[in-house]
């Protein structure tokens, strides 16, 4: 069954409550560019680490290959071991993720020779299936090429990730699918995307939105999704056998595809990156938020709760779509996690890097937002301030394409 559901009457001016791991990319709240970077400084400091950290010899000798790279043409060049350690260590600096103990085992893929979108559409595709894994989803970034000293971005991707569900208009006050994406829905078909099945073919409330990919080469391109390459899960529920009706589902990976990866004085704007989902994120928010899928009344009304009486009612809505999304997860063996387990798995990240003697950087409201529990470890501390390189931050013309679903002011095409 596909459902539509009425937008409120006003959508809140506020910002939005935080969501969970890493970031989420309309928070209004995006993380402010780093100030001028000193790239030898920077460079210096992350060979320092990358060294001490892998216990690799050699630090004097590479340091004097790079400051000479760097005095001849402004920039240098990390070996695929030296971008991976950053990668790992931009994600153990991402204070707002909650899932960091498993930032060793990322899986970094060198892609900085792949520069045009038809490339970088197909490692897209292979980094989608790569990370699925049939539902073993492994945490993996795609980097290419890196900005210019000079002249910024050579590539990026328009998308704030890279499987994302359409919003359709489909009146004054009704909307179909992800309400959040009207915008942006709106940019791809003025681009010239038709839709999922072609112009005739019908909207879904799940529409796979397509890629719009940029390089300094090129015009921007619109690529759809393969949808074999999206795994989806349909939500059904443990107890309630209405549930199924609802025609709900989500995708397993969330791949995070407008922030940039930062390390040793060097941008990576094109670095889409990957964990798992928190149930939370996708029951709480995605499917919850009044301007998103505002599922909460339907629920309510399908369960049989009184919600002029109970003052409750929104939170128990929110227990079965947290019940659906585990256990619907759970059954058809795709990764996902539960908020309290992920709780007790960042105190063990918090007591390794304390242990390390390094600092265990975290915003809290971040780490901590509905529904975890005071009950929780990782709710019962505070943790150290600031987002040190390397990290992943999200610049406000990245952020500003999803929200307002203009094409970004600058755009990257060199002339000549
Ligand atoms: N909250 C975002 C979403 O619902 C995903 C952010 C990244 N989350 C993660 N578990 N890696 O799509």
């Amino acid at each position: 069954m596909l459902f539509t559901h009425r937008r409120p009457a006003a959508v809140p001016a506020s910002p939005p409550p935080p969501a969970t791991c890493p970031v989420d990319h309309t928070a209004l709240r995006p993380s402010a560019p780093p100030p001028p970077v000193d790239r030898e400084a920077e460079a210096r400091q992350f060979l320092e680490l990358f060294h001490t950290e892998t216990g690799r010899p050699g630090l004097d000798a590479r340091w004097q290959q790079v400051s000479r790279e760097l005095d001849a043409t402004g920039t240098w060049l990390p070996t695929t071991d030296e971008l991976t350690h950053g990668a790992r260590v931009a994600w153990r600096q991402s204070s707002r993720c909650i899932g960091r103990l498993r930032w060793q085992g990322l899986v970094v893929r060198d892609l900085r020779h792949v520069r045009d979108a038809a490339g970088i559409h197909r490692e897209l595709v292979q980094h989608l299936e790569y990370a699925t894994n049939r539902g073993r989803i492994r945490s993996v970034i795609s980097v290419f090429a890196p900005d210019s000293p000079d002249t910024g971005p050579r590539a990026r991707v328009w998308n704030d990730q890279l499987v994302r569900y359409a919003g359709w208009k489909t009146s004054q006050e009704q909307t179909l699918g992800d309400a959040r994406y009207l915008e942006f829905t709106r940019l791809a078909i003025s681009m010239g995307w038709q839709g999922p099945r072609g112009r005739t073919g019908a909207r879904t409330a799940f529409d796979l939105l397509p890629w719009i990919i940029e390089t300094d080469g090129e015009q921007p391109q619109v690529f759809p999704v393969p949808p074999k390459a999206v795994r989806e899960v349909k939500l059904t529920h443990p107890r309630y056998g209405w549930f199924a009706s609802l025609g709900l589902r989500w995708h397993a990976v969330p791949v995070i595809s407008n922030m940039r990866l930062s390390f040793g004085g060097l941008d990576f704007s094109c670095a889409p990156f990957n964990g798992f989902y928190l149930g939370a994120e996708i029951a709480t928010r995605n499917l919850a938020d009044p301007d998103r899928y505002n599922l909460l009344p339907v629920v309510a009304e399908l369960a049989d709760f009184d919600v002029a009486t109970d003052p409750l009612w929104r939170d128990k809505a929110l227990l079965v779509l947290q019940e659906a999304v585990l256990h619907s997860f759970t059954d058809s063996r795709t990764s996902i996690v539960d908020h309290h387990t992920e709780s007790e798995r960042f105190a063990a990240f918090v007591a390794r890097e304390e242990r390390a003697g390094r600092p265990a950087y975290g915003d809290w409201s971040w780490l901590n937002p509905y529904p975890m529990t005071p009950q929780d470890p990782s709710w019962q501390r505070y943790y150290a301030d600031g987002e040190p390189s390397p990290n992943f931050y999200l610049d406000d013309a990245a952020a500003e394409v999803v929200r307002s679903g203009l094409p970004p002011a600058r755009s990257l095409l060199r002339a000549g």
